[in-house]
């Protein structure tokens, strides 16, 4: 990793700490943006195991709610993988009565029990990172303030295999945290995608009015997204 760092990058804190950089960070920025490579860019989707674990079926299909897996992800900065017992609720032999008994689907679910049967985890390649100098980025707070996983992890509903949607730049992290107007929802409605996707594209649609519903969800929730240096970088 240490050669993809200029030597400046060493005075990073230092510039972090200045706060109001913003012309130099954005010149820095520049200069990074062109200059590094994307390990974890749009489209990435890598391979998974067991052919991959398809969220179109068990969140779109069979309705699963995010929270049924993915457990902290309102509690905790981090959204936790689930353990292999998770799926093995439904995965374990003679659970799934019909499915079980067709050759082809025991076959591909065979790796959670081979997996669950020697206590190993299924080692999930990982398709969302940001890079390890971004100190802060806190799941439940966002969950929290209303936005809906659909807007940084698009239509997962509709992905037989997660592949990244959104750059997860520090420019995108800026432009909702200074316009958060086009992303609030109902917080209970936060993990329910489909209905994200319709309402927030509606709202667009009705411009100004729609938006105004945004606004109104941003002050009522007293909300104060960062755009200081150290929120992120501390
Ligand atoms: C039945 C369990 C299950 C449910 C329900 C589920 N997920 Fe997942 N999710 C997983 C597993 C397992 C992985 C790791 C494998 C992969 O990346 O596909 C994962 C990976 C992800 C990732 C990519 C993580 C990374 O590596 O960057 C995102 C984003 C995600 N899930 C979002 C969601 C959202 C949003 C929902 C609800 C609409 C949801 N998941 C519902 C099990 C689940
Ligand atoms: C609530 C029950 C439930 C849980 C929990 C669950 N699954 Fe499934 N899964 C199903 C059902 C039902 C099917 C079969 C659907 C069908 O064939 O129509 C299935 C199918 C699959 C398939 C086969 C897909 C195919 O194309 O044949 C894989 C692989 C799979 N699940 C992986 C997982 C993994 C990995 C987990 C844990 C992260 C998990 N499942 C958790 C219910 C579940
Ligand atoms: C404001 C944007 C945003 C929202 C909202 C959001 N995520 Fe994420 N998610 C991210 C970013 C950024 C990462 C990479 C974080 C990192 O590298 O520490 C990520 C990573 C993940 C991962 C991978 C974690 C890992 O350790 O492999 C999962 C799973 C995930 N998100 C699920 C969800 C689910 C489920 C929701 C909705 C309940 C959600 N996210 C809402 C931006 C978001
Ligand atoms: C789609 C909108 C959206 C995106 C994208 C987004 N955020 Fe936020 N973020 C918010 C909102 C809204 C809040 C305000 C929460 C509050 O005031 O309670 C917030 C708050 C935060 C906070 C403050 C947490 C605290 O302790 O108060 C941090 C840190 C943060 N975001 C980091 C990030 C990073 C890093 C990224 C990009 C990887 C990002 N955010 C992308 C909407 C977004
Ligand atoms: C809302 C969170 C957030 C805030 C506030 C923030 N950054 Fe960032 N910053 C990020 C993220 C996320 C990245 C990673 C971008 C990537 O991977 O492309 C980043 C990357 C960087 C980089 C590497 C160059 C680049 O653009 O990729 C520098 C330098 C930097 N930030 C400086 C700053 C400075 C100086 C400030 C204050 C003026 C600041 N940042 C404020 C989230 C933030």
């Amino acid at each position: 990793m240490s050669v993809l760092f200029p030597k400046w990058f060493n005075a990073f804190p230092t510039i972090a700490a200045l706060g109001g950089a913003g012309a130099l960070a954005s010149v820095v920025g520049g200069f990074w943006y062109y200059a590094t490579p994307k390990f974890f860019a749009v489209g990435y989707e890598p391979t998974q195991p067991g052919g991959g674990f398809s969220h179109q079926l068990h969140a779109g299909k069979l309705g699963m709610d995010c929270r049924y897996c993915h457990t902290h992800v309102e509690t905790s900065p981090e959204a936790n993988i689930p353990p292999v017992s998770t799926c093995m609720g439904c995965h374990a032999d003679g659970r799934l009565k019909l499915q079980t008994d067709r050759p082809t689907h025991k076959e591909r679910t065979q790796f959670i029990r081979d997996a669950y049967e020697v206590n190993a985890s299924v080692e999930w390649r990982r398709v969302h990172k940001v890079p390890d100098y971004v100190r802060n980025f806190p799941h439940n707070i966002h969950i929290e303030a209303g936005v809906s996983c659909y807007s940084c992890h698009g239509q997962i509903t509709q992905m037989p295999v997660v592949h990244q949607v959104e750059p997860l730049s520090m420019a995108w992290c800026l432009d909702c945290h200074r316009n958060t107007a086009p992303h609030l929802v109902e917080r209970d409605r936060v993990t329910d995608l489909k209905w994200v996707e319709e309402h927030l594209k509606a709202r667009v649609a009705l411009g100004e009015q729609g938006l105004a519903q945004g606004r109104r969800f941003h002050d009522d929730r007293n909300l104060n997204p960062p755009e200081t240096c150290a929120h992120c970088h501390y």
